[in-house]
């Protein structure tokens, strides 16, 4: 039913590690939500990273993107044409951001009161120089930048089917599309790795297929991405590879035959749908 990239197009730009996560351990008080995670992702793969609820697959990408400092291990970036790899841990999420991991949330994240191109421009500024500085003088200089972003962000919503309501305030926009607007926030900072958290959350069999479909078109382009989500089909469908926690700790990794067989997940999943 889903569209499938060619073999050849995926392994032809399969390459060196872009994140590597290692011996990822978040202690809160007494409980660890996570314990010695390794994760990695590779140059244009779409990797997944599912678990039961509370396995900490959120924890993983709030320590991953800055928002929470790990207890223990190391978070690295290797970044194109930079010699060692640069290490997030300790950064800021806007430095994250900037250092090239993009993210959207488990639950959506949206300026309600701003328009869809705008909620897009926000995520774009990230790559641009004169912020503040020029939004309170209006050079020329600015001026021409302000141009650049909006054509940048209007592309952006080319991409992800929602250059039609670009003027609409972004809480009029059904569920599905929010999502979409959420990806195509974080497709505006350029990321090097794109993390979704389950973005087919709360959405409907169509809106789902579209999601897949979506997910494919910004793979295509060689965009790596790193999702989490509980939709066993499209984990299936999308990923080159798995990764599988359950409290807190990484029970499985492999490919998706590999994870469908796999005894841990199946006793894991328990009473769960996994063969889909
Ligand atoms: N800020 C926090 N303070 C205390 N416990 C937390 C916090 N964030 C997450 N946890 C705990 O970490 C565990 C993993 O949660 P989470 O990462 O949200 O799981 P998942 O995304 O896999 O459903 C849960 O037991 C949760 O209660
Ligand atoms: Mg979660």
């Amino acid at each position: 039913m889903y569209v499938v990239h060619t073999a050849l197009t995926k392994t032809s730009r399969m390459s060196k590690k872009i994140l590597e996560v290692k011996n990822l351990t978040m202690d809160f008080g007494g409980v660890r939500a996570l314990g010695g995670v390794d994760l990695d992702v590779k140059g244009g793969e779409i990797v997944a990273l599912i678990g039961p609820n509370g396995a900490g697959k959120t924890t993983f990408f709030n320590c991953v993107t800055g928002i929470y400092y790990p207890t223990k291990g190391d978070i690295l970036l290797h970044t194109p044409g930079r010699q060692k790899p640069k290490s997030l841990k300790g950064l800021k999420p806007n430095q994250v951001t900037v250092a090239g991991l993009a993210r959207t949330f488990q639950n959506i994240r949206l300026f309600s009161q701003m328009t869809v191109l705008e909620n897009v421009m926000i995520g774009r500024h990230c790559r641009t120089k004169a912020f503040i500085f020029g939004a309170l003088f209006r050079t020329k200089s600015t001026r021409q930048e302000e141009k650049e972003i909006i054509d940048y962000s209007y592309s952006i919503l080319e991409k992800v089917g929602l250059a039609d309501l670009a003027n609409e305030y972004s809480k009029n926009l059904p569920y599905g599309a929010q999502r979409r607007l959420e990806i195509a926030r974080a497709l505006a900072t350029d990321p090097l790795l794109l993390l979704l958290d389950e973005p087919a959350a709360g959405m409907n069999p169509q809106e789902t297929n579209e999601l897949v479909t979506l997910i494919q078109n910004i793979s295509s382009g060689g965009q790596s991405i790193l999702l989490i989500e509980h939709d066993m089909k499209l984990v299936m469908t999308l990923s080159e590879r798995i990764f599988v926690m359950d409290y807190g700790r990484k029970i499985a990794q492999g490919t998706p035959d590999e994870i469908r067989n796999n005894q841990e997940v199946i006793k894991a999943y328990l009473g769960e749908e996994l063969d889909a």
